[in-house]
């Protein structure tokens, strides 16, 4: 039997001005998570937003928020998404300087901690912090923006953590996040991912609930 496929629809290509219907539509249409985009302007060239937005998407969503920081200095600042909220908080191995000691304290703050690596990152760059997290985000974008093109290697560093994480004996929840549509989401989940962000694909269609189950039918009978 298959496992379970999660969908988190990403709020960046959402109606900024309509956000509680936006997240509502995509809860109501299936959605597993609502995966939140936080940029600093600083390590990804576009700022979006802070504490105060995931403060009040707390108050409205019914589904958990799956945080994604893409900043400078998430040893410093993760703990302000904690406090805000956050269901998930997944950090870029690229700018924690003290990445377990992060993981730790946002599990200590009772959140589930996730690590997160550029497409030109290595998957053995993971390799010391798996054991210590729930999910591993693979990007499959440069992040900063939604809308990009899939880069293809993605789906060979999929597998690879895949099997890292068997050698291992622990089984994080392994997103994917960039260019996921209904052509591109069958490859990741067959190479091992389960839980699939997608912004464009979802947002940027004019029927973002017939969207979202077009996404996970596409996806569902290649889940490994
Ligand atoms: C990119 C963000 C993504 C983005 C994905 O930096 O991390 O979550 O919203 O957007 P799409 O699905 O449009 O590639
Ligand atoms: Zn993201």
């Amino acid at each position: 039997m298959a496992n379970e496929l999660y969908i988190a629809p990403s709020i960046l290509s959402a109606d900024f001005t309509r956000l509680a219907e936006e997240v509502a539509l995509v809860e109501a249409a299936g959605a597993d998570f609502v995966h939140v985009d936080v940029m600093d302007g600083h390590f990804v060239p576009n700022l979006t937003i802070g504490p105060p937005v995931v403060r009040a998407l707390k108050r409205i969503a019914t589904r958990p928020l799956d945080v994604h920081l893409m900043v400078s200095d998430p040893d410093r600042t993760a703990q302000w998404y904690v406090e805000a909220g956050a269901d998930v908080v997944t950090v870029h191995v690229e700018a924690a300087t003290h990445l377990h000691r992060t993981v730790q304290a946002i599990r200590d703050g009772g959140v589930s901690p996730g690590v997160t690596l550029n497409p030109a990152t290595p998957a053995s760059a993971i390799a010391e912090i798996v054991p210590y997290v729930d999910l591993i985000l693979v990007m499959s974008v440069n992040p900063g923006f939604g809308g990009q093109a899939f880069i293809e290697s993605s789906v060979a560093k999929i597998a690879e953590i895949r099997r890292m994480c068997s050698e291992r004996g622990v089984c994080p929840r392994i997103e994917v996040d960039g260019g996921i549509d209904p052509s591109t989401a069958p490859r990741v989940v067959a190479a091992g991912a389960d839980t699939l962000v997608a912004g464009n694909a979802i947002f940027g269609h004019d029927d973002p609930a017939s969207a979202l189950a077009e996404l996970r039918r596409s996806a569902q009978a290649r889940m490994v």
